[in-house]
């Protein structure tokens, strides 16, 4: 199998910090699974992802993407952030167009598609995200959860085969989890591989078909969600046992 993600020992520090993001972070991420990424908050997830696609690049280690080390050449990094799309956590950060229509559209023009094809991956990722009466709405003037999908909608109009979505779900109400996750699982069937920032243990349970497990910039645990929960030195290692203490851990293999 080739993985999707190999990181081996990639170190980073942000500029003027003593600690490091991440600490010698080795792991293999498996193409075509739902995977949760957990940790507490300033474990590296954000960071984790920012290396996936591009955006900081490791200053120790090596990562790999689809079998072959990331270039940071300019036409690739294009390539690879066509590829690997990221939904950040605070969609605030990511809309800055006008209107809806412009923000979906910018990533595909920015790669450099036509303006027709262009506006045949709006249209098609609006309608998958179900934002196509929003088009022409301004961008300030939606709900949460109207903003995580259109922000959604503008990652997928570059129809990336890998999905990072960091710690969606924190600022949307249930229900417009509910809209995410149908999302997520119609991306999941056409085989895109999909990370989920989150700290949920449902996530953990019902949704994924992989967890990864950050400590302190390093993996503590990569594997299935049924090895996570069945493996209580690692909860407690990790200290998830701690906010998940008062449920059952039963789970299906
Ligand atoms: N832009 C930044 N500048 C400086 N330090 C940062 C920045 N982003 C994150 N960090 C630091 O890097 C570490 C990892 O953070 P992050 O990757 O955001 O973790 P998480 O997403 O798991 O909360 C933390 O110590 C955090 O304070
Ligand atoms: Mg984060």
């Amino acid at each position: 199998m080739t993985f999707a993600f190999e990181f081996s020992n990639v170190q980073f520090r942000y500029d003027g910090l003593s600690d490091c993001a991440l600490c010698g972070l080795t792991v293999a991420i498996p193409p075509g699974e739902k995977i949760a990424v957990l940790g507490r908050n300033g474990s590296g997830k954000s960071t984790f992802f920012l290396h996936c696609n591009g955006l900081l690049r490791p200053q120790y280690g090596e990562i790999r993407f689809g079998g072959k080390p990331l270039s940071y050449a300019r036409a690739d990094l294009r390539q690879l952030r066509r590829r690997v799309g990221i939904v950040f956590q605070n969609p605030d950060d990511q809309l800055f167009s006008a209107s809806v229509g412009q923000d979906i559209s910018f990533g595909p023009l920015n790669l450099g598609f036509s303006s027709a094809e262009t506006e045949e991956r709006v249209r098609q990722a609006a309608e998958l995200c179900g934002v196509t009466h929003l088009l022409d709405r301004p961008t300030h003037a939606l709900s949460g959860g109207e903003k995580a999908r259109v922000a959604m909608a503008g990652v997928l109009a570059m129809e990336p085969s890998v999905l990072l979505a960091d710690e969606l779900l924190s600022a949307i109400d249930p229900w417009a989890r509910l809209d995410i996750f149908d999302i997520l699982q119609t991306l999941y069937d056409r085989g895109t591989t999909i990370l989920l920032a989150t700290h949920d243990l449902s996530v953990v349970r019902y949704w994924a078909t992989y967890v990864i497990v950050l400590q302190k910039g390093k993996i503590a645990f990569s594997g299935t969600p049924a090895q996570l929960l069945q493996n209580s030195s690692v909860l407690e290692a990790t200290e998830l046992s701690k906010i998940w203490w008062n449920v059952d851990m039963t789970v299906e293999e």
